[in-house]
């Protein structure tokens, strides 16, 4: 296939996110119109709304979730954007970013010079057996729910596998949940504000005070071979293997890119785009690597004319921890069967040769899953105008990356951004 490239430029001159966590008595349309808010207070010379000619929206099931479907009206009405054409997209935990895609497409096309990309989604109003339902209908219910399959048990096949293949341990997945969570601790949007290190410590202080006997963990690994502090999900994943389940919403202002400096001192510049599918799980040759993933990142750098290397910083789809390890080969930043020794060695950490989920990541930002993708774009726009706080990279990074997966990997997106 010949190399793929938009006929129009397209720039990201806006990005806000809610705080992504659990909100009783909350709805996608309040955590959408935060999240629209914070999009509009970082347009450097303003804008306004009305100028905004559609709006794209990920959403993967607030019809189960909330009991609402056809989401994405409510969302141009809730942000006084009505009558404007509102289309939901659906494509699992990638839907969001499968929504920027749509986005970038309507403007290069020249329909539009104006897009609003929205992602949503509420989870937290049902109780997590009804989660874990709901999450696994983005599965095969064909042959792979009756085989008795959850998503922890996707991605726990997927990690038994490459250990078996390349030799990786549970700690390894254990590391990246401690570096996952010392970044999202510095994300003042996470989820989870801690990192392991302080819940560990929490929870001695807590059996002090009440006096039960003292914990005698000597080091975040220890503390996450317990099996009562992290339980097992679905071995070898633990409760620090997975994301947690999120409610929280992101959006993001796209413009043509001749009008981008009009919005922007520092808008970034969509160089490159991919998105790919593939069969179910239970139908591939190979668990530790997902095609699409490897086929949406290549189309991106290809449209990009970078490399791998050329990344300053990405934020990958972490839904579990080995999903980040295979992420990092699948885009070859790693090659295949040695992302696992680079994230063991440090190597992705924050101020690591290789950035992987300075925001934190799925697993500590928190996965609202039709907003988790939108919200990797939020991070990339914020490291690369260098407003990442007390987790900006050193070295004025402008290139990075962002790669979002559907289900276990039958959709994935990737994105390639440039700050110029
Ligand atoms: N990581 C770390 N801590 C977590 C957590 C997670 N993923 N999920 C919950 N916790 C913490 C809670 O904060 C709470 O802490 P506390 O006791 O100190 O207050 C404790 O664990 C229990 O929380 P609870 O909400 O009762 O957990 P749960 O057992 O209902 O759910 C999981 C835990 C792992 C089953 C749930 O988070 C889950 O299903 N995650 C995967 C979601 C998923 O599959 N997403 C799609 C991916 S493709």
């Amino acid at each position: 296939m010949s190399r793929k490239k938009l006929n129009r430029g397209v720039a990201i001159v806006g990005a806000g996110m809610s705080k992504f966590g659990a909100f009783t008595g909350l709805s996608t349309r309040d955590l959408f119109v935060q999240a629209f808010q914070d999009m509009r207070a970082s347009i450097d010379k303003g804008f306004d709304p009305n100028d905004i000619e559609a709006l794209y929206i990920g959403n993967y099931s607030s019809d189960l979730f909330e009991g609402q479907g056809h989401t994405a009206p409510f969302m141009a009405d809730w942000t006084g954007l009505a009558p404007r054409p509102a289309t939901r997209i659906e494509d699992a935990c990638a839907s969001s970013g499968v929504a920027l895609r749509q986005g970038i497409i309507a403007i290069a096309s020249g329909l539009y010079d104006i897009v609003l990309v929205g992602g949503i989604e509420k989870m937290n109003d049902l109780p997590t057996s009804e989660v874990t339902d709901t999450l696994a209908t983005a599965s095969d219910i064909l042959y792979e729910i009756p085989a008795g399959f959850t998503f922890p048990g996707f991605y726990a096949a997927m990690a038994t596998a490459y250990m078996h293949k390349y030799g990786a341990t549970p700690e390894t997945f254990m590391k990246v949940g401690i570096k996952n969570h010392e970044n999202g601790s510095l994300n003042e949007k996470a989820q989870f504000g801690a990192t392991i290190r302080k819940v560990m410590d929490g929870k001695i202080a807590k059996a002090k005070t009440r006096g039960y006997p003292e914990p005698t963990w000597a080091d975040e690994i220890e503390f996450l071979h317990d099996d009562r502090a992290n339980p097992v999900i679905a071995w070898p994943m633990r409760l620090f293997d997975c994301s947690p389940i999120s409610d929280g919403a992101a959006a993001l202002l796209l413009v043509g890119e001749e009008l981008a400096t009009k919005f922007s001192d520092a808008p970034l510049y969509i160089i490159g785009s991919g998105q790919a599918s593939d069969v179910a799980l239970h139908d591939r040759k190979d668990m530790t690597a997902l095609r699409a993933a490897q086929l949406a990142g290549k189309e991106a750098f290809e449209m990009a004319g970078v490399t791998p290397a050329d990344i300053h910083v990405a934020e990958v789809h972490d839904c579990f921890t080995i999903a980040e390890v295979i992420a990092t080969e699948d885009l070859g930043f790693f090659p295949q069967g040695e992302g696992y020794k680079a994230a063991e060695d440090g190597r992705t950490a924050r101020l690591g040769e290789r950035p992987i989920n300075t925001s934190g990541g799925l697993k500590s930002k928190g996965h609202p899953v039709g907003a988790s993708g939108a919200g990797q774009a939020v991070e990339i726009w914020k490291q690369l105008r260098g407003q990442a706080g007390e987790r900006q990279l050193p070295g004025e990074p402008t290139l990075g990356l962002t790669h979002n997966v559907g289900g276990t990997g039958q959709t994935c997106v990737v994105h390639i951004y440039e700050r110029r």
